[in-house]
C-alpha cells in the first residue's frame, strides 16, 4: 500500500462529519495500518481517518515514547460513555497543523467504547494524556480541530501561518 499522506489545515476535507464503519474488516484494518505507518513516520501519537482523506470513524493512537516498544491502538466507531467533571488544561499539537500548539481544556478522564481491529467491542477508561489524545482524535471525526477550542485570534494566526507554509510548499514542488 502506498504511504498515506497527511492533509494539512486549512482544508475542507478536515471539516466533515465521518460515518461509522459497518464492521472492522480487512479493508478497515488496512486503513488502520496505513494510518499507523503515516503517524509513526511523522512522530505523531494519534491520527484520525479524515486526516488521510477518509471520512470514516477510525482513529489510531500510539503513546509509546521513543525507545519504547510500540503500543498501537486501532479504534473504530468510538463513543464516549462517560467523562469526568474534572477538566485539565494541556498543550496539544496535530499532524494536520505541523509545528503549531495550543492549550486546550479537556476532561481529565474519559471512558470510551469502540471496536478493535478484530471487530470486538471494547471499553477503556483513559486519563490525562491518553484521554486527551482520544478526545482530540474523536473531535476530528466531527470536523473539529484543536484550534477550534482556542481563541479566534490565536486560531487565525495559526491558520494564516499554515496557509503561507502550504503556498511555499506548493511553489517548491
Ligand atoms: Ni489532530
Amino acid at each position: 500500500m502506498a504511504a498515506l499522506s497527511i492533509i494539512i489545515a486549512p482544508d475542507s476535507r478536515l471539516k466533515g462529519h465521518c460515518e461509522p464503519v459497518e464492521r472492522v474488516d480487512k479493508e478497515v484494518r488496512k486503513l488502520m495500518d496505513g494510518m499507523l505507518d503515516a503517524m509513526h513516520k511523522h512522530q505523531g501519537i494519534g491520527l484520525a481517518a479524515p486526516q488521510v482523506g477518509v471520512l470514516k470513524r477510525v482513529i489510531v493512537i500510539d503513546m509509546a515514547r521513543e525507545g519504547e516498544e510500540p503500543a498501537p491502538m486501532r479504534i473504530a466507531n468510538p463513543e464516549i460513555v462517560w467523562t469526568s467533571e474534572e477538566e485539565v488544561l494541556g498543550e496539544e499539537g496535530c499532524l494536520s497543523l505541523p509545528q503549531q500548539f495550543g492549550d486546550v481544556v479537556r476532561p481529565k478522564k474519559a471512558r470510551v467504547r469502540y471496536l478493535d481491529q478484530d471487530n470486538q467491542e471494547r471499553e477503556i477508561e483513559a486519563e490525562d494524556m491518553l484521554a486527551r489524545c482520544i478526545l482530540h482524535e474523536m473531535d476530528h471525526l466531527e470536523g473539529i480541530l484543536f484550534v477550534d477550542h482556542i481563541s479566534a485570534l490565536k486560531r487565525n494566526i495559526i491558520l494564516r501561518k499554515l496557509t503561507k507554509m502550504k503556498k511555499l510548499m506548493e511553489a517548491a514542488e
